[in-house]
């Protein structure tokens, strides 16, 4: 999104682009700063902060991959040579993957389920601020983000749950539309 872009202009058209098209450069430590601040600038009741970023970039990527694949051979056996291959990349397709974890819990006042759409809003608002600062993202969980194993590996503690793996990085690739609903078949007045 270029500066001179409006707000609700971006909005009609936002989308993200797919993590396969998601090339280097990544934003810089300043950059980066500049976006997980400004994601984290969310809706919030209660001011709880029910949410951890984490990020994931260089060899601790590789190793992750690694990983993945080791516990997907346990779980799966035999692999394809592309299968093994999507397993050892997952995590450096794109230049950088930022971790939005919730750390929702019961709450005397505030509902979970509050705190957990609270770190939904992070991950959206992660999207937006990339594309702010020139960057594209994509929102991805995938299977990493419901085993086990592989949680104990990313740095996920028990109780915590992965709102989103946020893939970031550049592109030109002009990604084309998916469809979106109709507001009338989701729209009632009251
Ligand atoms: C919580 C969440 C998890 C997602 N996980 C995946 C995933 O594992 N794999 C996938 O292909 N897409 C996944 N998606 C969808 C991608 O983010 C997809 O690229 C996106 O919905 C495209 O929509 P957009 O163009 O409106 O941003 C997920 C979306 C959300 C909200």
């Amino acid at each position: 999104m270029s500066n001179d872009v409006k707000l609700i202009d971006y909005l009609r058209e936002r989308h993200s682009t797919p993590v396969a098209q998601i090339k280097g450069p990544g934003p810089d430590a300043s950059e980066l700063e500049e976006i997980l601040t400004s994601a984290t600038r969310v809706p919030d009741h209660g001011k709880l902060a029910p949410w951890r970023l984490v990020v994931y970039r260089g060899d601790i990527c590789k190793a992750l991959g690694e990983t993945f694949l080791e516990i997907a051979l346990q779980q799966n056996g035999e692999m394809t040579d592309a299968a093994k291959d999507a397993e050892l990349a997952r995590f450096t397709r794109a230049p950088l993957v930022v971790g939005v974890i919730s750390t929702a819990a019961p709450h005397v006042k505030i509902p979970e389920w509050e705190q957990v759409l609270s770190a939904g809003a992070v991950c959206l608002n992660m999207l937006m601020a990339c594309e702010a600062r020139g960057y594209v993202a994509n929102w991805r969980t995938e299977w990493v983000a419901y085993d086990d194993k592989a949680l104990k590996a990313l740095g996920v503690n028990d109780g915590e749950k992965v709102a989103g793996f946020i893939h970031i990085g550049s592109s030109d690739f002009a990604t084309p539309d998916r469809p979106r609903p109709q507001l009338a078949d989701i729209l009632t007045y009251a």
